[in-house]
């Protein structure tokens, strides 16, 4: 098999990484890719980042034993804790982490306020601190780890009671300070989009990072003379490291197209 037609591999503590696979999978239609939901972890936000690190690791091997031509870590907390590692251990393989998209939002901010939402550990990661230490300047970063809103999103519950409350709690507080930009710093929350809007307003830019996320897949796909040319459809493969139903009930809600299956996978 040529390296192009192998499979993209993309990894999330769970559902969150689907709003990534969108992003990549609309513009890469041809790219075959494995997703894997690690389910039986989720979430990785409040554990520590040697732990999350572990995990990164063995999805990795798991996925480049499948064939993975390219590894997109679609989950801003395993970024944090690992990414650095992953390339290190693994120097011979493309990757592309999440990094919350504070440089965007502080460019465009005209009131000096913008809001991040993410998880524990991705805030108190290196790479957040340089992030906002490079690229905001003079803006006043306001944070918010919204306890409970990835359990929300791994129900499928994108706008019942207590998922706004969550966001709420979180959202009020910074609007009251003038925030007028709101990144969306886990992969989870692009999901709750519309319902985020419905309590800023449509004054306020939510900063949704998938599609960059996408385009730099693009660019080291081609970098790396990587792509899939066959000009076949792609084909996904949905994986969980938990109970199947655990993904086979969320996926009508936030994967718009038809899926083959589910399948349970464990890693070593
Ligand atoms: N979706 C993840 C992120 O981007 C992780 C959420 C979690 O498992 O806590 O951070």
């Amino acid at each position: 098999m040529s390296v192009g037609q192998r499979p993209i591999g993309v990894f999330d503590s769970g559902v969150g990484g689907l709003s990534v696979l969108r992003a990549i999978h609309d513009r890469l239609p041809n790219e075959d890719v494995i997703f894997i939901a690690d389910q039986a972890h989720v979430p990785y936000g409040p554990r520590p980042r040697e732990e999350v690190r572990e995990f990164a690791e063995r999805i990795t091997r798991y996925l480049l034993d499948r064939g993975a031509k390219l590894i997109v870590v679609a989950c801003n907390t395993a970024s944090a804790a690992a990414l650095r590692a992953l390339r290190e251990t693994f120097p011979e393989v493309p990757f592309v982490g999440m990094e919350p998209a504070v440089k965007p939002a502080a460019e465009r901010t005209r009131s000096g306020v913008v809001g991040v939402l993410a998880t524990p550990a991705t805030f108190q990661g290196e790479l957040y601190a340089s992030t906002v230490e490079r690229f905001a300047q003079g803006v006043v970063v306001l944070q918010d780890t919204c306890p409970g809103l990835v359990g929300q999103i791994e129900k499928g519950d994108l706008e019942g009671k207590e998922t706004r409350r969550i966001l709420e709690n979180a959202l009020r507080p910074m609007l009251a300070q003038g925030m007028d930009r709101v990144v969306m710093g886990c992969t989870h929350y692009p999901f709750i989009i519309p319902l985020i809007k419905r309590i800023v307003g449509d004054d306020i830019e939510v900063v949704d990072p998938s599609l960059a996320i996408a385009r730099q897949v693009e660019r080291l796909l081609d970098q790396y003379d990587l792509r899939k040319v066959d000009g076949k459809a792609g084909r996904i493969r949905f994986m969980t490291t938990g109970a199947i139903e655990q993904l086979e009930k969320v996926l009508p809600i936030l994967w718009e197209d038809s899926v083959g299956g589910v399948q349970v996978i464990s890693y070593q």
